[in-house]
């Protein structure tokens, strides 16, 4: 995969991977929920060779059709008043969803989806709590279709280089994380409030960036089981009319309607004698809380952070350690990508579908990301550390 010539310092390209598609079947896919995001999904569904997208809906009447239109998709089925009727269409012979609503819509679309017997390719956060993202995993245990969450970081080489740099070893055990990430001024108002209202978001920076922050690491070490989570939300910024980073003839309004969090801060246990030191930030008064450090007792890793922390490598990563009793540091050069990440998150979830592979990102995975997130919310409500419970699948 990754061309270890270099063409430029510090950096090297990664060739992706040049595979051939087969089209001799066409997937027949549709999108529910038809805003921001799934205006990426549909433009690296157009670009798949064996992808015919047949329909969409969006709760808002006459979106989905504007939305289809506006990408020149013809022939998409768009007259449908919720998901469920489109999932009801048996004519539409469908395969596959991107499922791109808000997240308090993420687990009911979800399940009815897979107990319609359609792969599912679901946006990030999985879900709002642990208990729909159970919910989910139910339904998806008992359709046997993949069910994919759609974190795009993870086709990331730099994010795969992390996780090769654990694997290796070079770090021996692992025994303290901490994740930082965050934006300055970056409460997410593209559009409107669907981010930052309680009954459309849910959860807000935690969930929104919090969730890849902890995949980031969590990915890396093997998604150990969360044991215990002490957290902490607040949400300073978002309400007060005076924030600097929305739009001054909406932020009243905004900040009236804000109701998530814009910081949130955990201290979680984690399964082996790990621990984790979590911050994350949508708006705070601060370049960052910190890069992204794994400390192990052969070596230490540090991520740097971006500024608009979106579960990426801000720069050239670095191993501290030990060489012949000289305390030394080995630069990671960063690795530029040949494909897009959105492209490459489409592409490996229809294959798995055609394959009958492993979800590239499983739920399997993603609900101890799930859980760390329900845990940090629970524990911040109740103002103690709380154990994280599972249930059974
Ligand atoms: N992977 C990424 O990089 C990325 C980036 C942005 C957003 N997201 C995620 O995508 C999701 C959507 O974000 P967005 O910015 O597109 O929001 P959005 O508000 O622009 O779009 C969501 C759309 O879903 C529709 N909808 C909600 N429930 C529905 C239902 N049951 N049936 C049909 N339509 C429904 C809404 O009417 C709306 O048009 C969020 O969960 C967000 O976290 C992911």
């Amino acid at each position: 995969m990754a061309d270890k010539s270099m063409d430029g310092l510090n950096t090297f390209t990664d060739q992706g991977n040049e595979s051939k598609v087969d089209t001799s079947k066409k997937m027949r896919v549709a999108i529910i929920g038809c805003g921001w995001i799934a205006e990426n999904h549909v433009k690296s569904l157009l670009k798949q060779p064996d992808v015919e997208i047949v329909a969409g809906a969006d709760l808002i009447p006459g979106k989905a059709a504007s939305f289809m239109e506006k990408f020149g998709v013809e022939g998409a089925k768009t007259d449908y008043a919720s998901h469920k009727e489109l999932l009801a269409d048996k004519s539409l012979k469908l395969d596959a969803v991107s499922i791109c609503t808000y997240n308090r819509q993420h687990a009911g679309p979800a399940i009815d989806a897979l107990n319609a017997g359609v792969h599912v390719l679901l946006e990030k956060p999985f879900t709002v709590t642990l208990d729909e993202a159970v919910e989910v995993m139910r339904a998806e245990k008992k359709s046997g279709k993949v069910l994919s969450i759609g974190f795009q970081p993870r086709m990331d080489a730099n994010m795969k280089k992390i996780k090769e740099i654990v694997e290796s070893g070079a770090l021996g055990q692992i025994y303290y994380i901490q994740t930082g990430g965050g934006r300055r001024r970056g409460i997410p108002t593209p559009f409107g409030t669907t981010f930052i209202e309680d009954e459309t978001a849910g959860i807000g920076a935690l969930g929104d960036i919090g969730c890849y922050s902890l995949d980031m690491v969590l990915n890396a070490i093997g998604y150990p089981k969360p044991l215990t989570v002490s957290g902490y939300k607040s949400a300073f910024f978002g309400k007060d009319p005076n924030y600097s980073g929305y739009k001054k003839e909406k932020a009243a309004e905004y900040a009236q309607k804000f109701g998530v969090d814009d910081f949130a801060a955990a201290f979680v246990r984690l399964e082996g004698g790990i621990v984790l030191d979590f911050r994350i930030a949508w708006a705070m008064n601060l370049d960052t809380p910190g890069d992204t450090i794994i400390m192990g007792t052969k070596g230490s890793l540090r991520i740097p952070s971006t500024q608009c922390w979106n579960g990426t490598v801000g720069g050239p990563m670095k191993i501290y350690h030990e060489v012949a009793g000289s305390q030394v540091e080995t630069e990671i050069p960063v690795i530029t990508m040949k494909e897009g990440l959105f492209d490459l998150k489409i592409r490996t979830f229809l294959d798995a579908c055609k394959n009958g592979t492993p979800a590239p990102v499983p739920s399997s995975q993603i609900l101890y990301n799930q859980a760390i997130i329900d845990g940090i919310a629970k524990s911040a409500e109740a103002g103690r550390e709380i154990e994280v419970v599972i249930p059974e699948i």
